[in-house]
């Protein structure tokens, strides 16, 4: 397998996250989500299901979920100093179920439960090998291939009957050939005013986005380049069906989301 390994630094990257999350995730955006979330979740279910958020970062959207009374949520992500943020943010939530900093690659190995719901949201996917600097495949085949890896994890997590969440971004459509500049936000954060843009451009035929991270804050611009996997919510729905799923679809989500939902469904019953 062809690997190139990045070099970006990993703690920029945390710290400008924390600076984006905070801008993308107002709590108008926070509220209406956990709303939209809970009753795509319900389903002829209650809030006692199990919840396996893959992506949890510093704890959107559970955070929200728990407050709306689902406390069966089991977190995990790569990256400890997220984790950690989450596990500081208090009201119970990530003390009631483990919290773990496990990698999408080794989640199906290590985790032997089995969840109603399994969430990969807030369009993390694309970014599976890439977020915390590890090593990109490349060339169109390997990358595909190494996306089905990943999804066969979490499909393996999902209990027969259950369900997968997935998120990607609005903006990996076939509609940008090049270039997309999207405004993320700006805020007064503790004090000091921050202003952050994503640029973003497409290689299609490579399936690689390049994503320019340009960050204002306490008076620095901070930039950092960073890469993640390109493909589009039809070709994710294909790769949903070729590791399992019975039924892969697009659930409407409100046009000020900046991600697509797919709920992906594994056949059997709960
Ligand atoms: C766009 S951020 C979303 C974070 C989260 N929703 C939050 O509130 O902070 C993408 C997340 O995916 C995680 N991630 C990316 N690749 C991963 C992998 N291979 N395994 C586990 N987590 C991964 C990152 O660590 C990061 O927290």
């Amino acid at each position: 397998m062809n690997k190139t390994t990045l070099v970006d630094d990993r703690e920029l990257l945390t710290k400008l996250w924390t600076v984006c999350e905070q801008l993308l995730h107002t709590d108008d955006y926070k509220n209406s989500y956990a709303r939209w979330l809970s009753e795509a979740l319900l389903h002829d279910a209650d809030r006692s299901i199990t919840i396996m958020d893959t992506a949890a970062g510093v704890g959107f959207p559970s955070q929200q979920l728990f407050a709306q009374g689902f406390e069966n949520i089991w977190c995990s992500d790569a990256a400890p100093d997220l984790l950690r943020s989450l596990i500081a943010s208090g009201g119970g939530f990530g003390k009631t179920a483990p919290v773990l900093c496990l990698k999408w690659q080794d989640l199906s190995h290590v985790i032997m439960s089995r969840f109603d719901a399994v969430l990969c949201l807030d369009a993390s996917i694309g970014f599976m090998d890439s977020w915390g600097a590890e090593e990109m495949v490349t060339g169109p085949d390997a990358i595909c291939e190494r996306v089905r890896e990943v999804l066969q994890n979490f499909y393996t997590l999902t209990k027969p009957g259950g369900r997968f969440f997935v998120g990607l971004q609005k903006n990996n459509n076939r509609k940008n050939t090049e270039r997309y500049v999207m405004p993320v936000g700006k805020a007064t954060l503790d004090g000091h005013t921050a202003t952050a843009t994503w640029d973003m451009r497409y290689d299609w035929p490579a399936r690689r986005k390049t994503w320019l991270n340009l960050v204002e804050y306490q008076g620095k611009l901070y930039e950092q380049t960073r890469y993640s996997y390109l493909f589009d919510k039809h070709e994710l729905a294909g790769f949903l069906q070729d590791v399992g799923f019975t039924d892969a679809r697009e659930v409407q989500t409100p046009d000020f989301f900046y991600e697509d939902v797919i709920v992906a469904q594994k056949g059997g019953f709960l």
